[in-house]
């Protein structure tokens, strides 16, 4: 036996998808859902190093590679940063949440695998140590290391990146009446090619308008004023950039609108948009209302409701 002793009991963790961008906050503005997430187990292990030893729920699409993965990255990233090189942790990743879907996936899966190795490998580590080595992860994915997924991912709630260097992160209120209709049309977006179409420049007009959007949606939030918040979710410098790559979008939001939405944009680089509501029965009416404007556009997907929930978690006992 190595000095490392036996292989340790899985320990299983789960990270939930997230809402990015939220209209004005490109990049430094994020939430999590409460579902659906993805699930990591993770065990310590007789040898050094990271292993992923198995992927179920991604239709065999993602690589076991721990370089290319993004939950081998962010455990890797993490011993690195805490000098715990010579610790080993084997995982098996469960995919919750779809590819390319503009819900996290990529960050979900990093987050988990993060919760999870922590706990298995019996670590203390702060949530802003784990939120810098899931952005790592988001650069292997898509070759920026946004943290607006990874963030609310670990913290849950609402969360505003304020820096990144080094990292500052600020949990918002949550308004309790607070609905999302969430629909993933049947099309696919990838982070990176959603990035190559924004703008290299904008002009300050724009930054203004932005600027003061975000500082809108902050004093909503603490006040807890809804309508006020939905008028804040207005993005002209990202969303017009990515209207196109998400066939029947601008139909959808302008219906979203007219049903009563307080307000419809893309979620992250999409291709899920969101609608906001401060009613459940009007969540459920708006999301299908975006169904039938995805199928019209023949790009039919799977909506849910959700409100804002919790972050990554260790479950027990481990789930099959
Ligand atoms: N803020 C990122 C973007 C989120 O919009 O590109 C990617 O999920």
């Amino acid at each position: 036996m190595s000095s490392l002793g036996a292989p340790r009991p899985w320990v299983e963790a789960y990270a939930p998808a997230t809402v990015s961008n939220l209209g004005p906050g490109f990049d430094c503005l994020g939430l999590a859902v409460s579902s659906p997430g993805d699930r990591v187990r993770a065990r310590r292990s007789t040898s050094p190093g990271v292993r992923l030893l198995k992927i179920r729920g991604d239709q065999g699409r993602l690589s076991l590679d721990p370089a290319e993965n993004t939950a081998c990255v962010a455990v890797t990233t993490l011993l690195e940063r805490i000098g715990a090189t010579q610790l080993g942790v084997d995982l098996e990743l469960v995919k919750g949440l779809p590819l390319g879907s503009g819900l996290g996936s990529s960050g979900a899966s990093a987050c988990a695998a993060l919760v999870a190795s922590v706990a298995a490998l019996g670590l203390s580590v702060g949530n802003e140590t784990m939120i810098d080595a899931a952005r790592e992860a988001e650069r292997v994915a898509c070759g920026t290391p946004h943290p607006d997924n990874v963030a609310p991912a670990i913290l849950g709630g609402i969360v505003l990146i304020a820096a990144t260097d080094p990292l500052r992160v600020i949990s918002l209120p949550v308004p309790d009446s607070l609905y999302l209709a969430i629909y993933t049309p049947g099309c696919e977006v990838k982070t990176a090619d959603a990035r190559a179409v924004l703008p290299k420049r904008v002009g300050l007009d724009a930054v203004v308008r932005q600027s003061a959007r975000m500082g809108q949606l902050v004093h909503a939030l603490h006040v807890g004023d809804l309508a006020l918040l939905g008028e804040a979710i207005v993005d002209d410098l990202v969303e017009p950039a990515r209207a196109h790559l998400i066939p029947g979008f601008l139909d959808a939001k302008v219906n979203a609108l007219e049903a009563g939405a307080l307000a419809c944009t893309i979620s992250g680089a999409g291709p899920t948009v969101f609608a906001l509501s401060d009613d459940a029965g009007r969540a459920e009416a708006l999301q299908e209302i975006l169904d039938e404007s995805f199928t019209h556009a023949g790009v039919q997907g799977t909506g849910r409701v959700e409100q804002v929930g919790a972050g990554a978690r260790v479950i027990s006992p481990p789930m099959h």
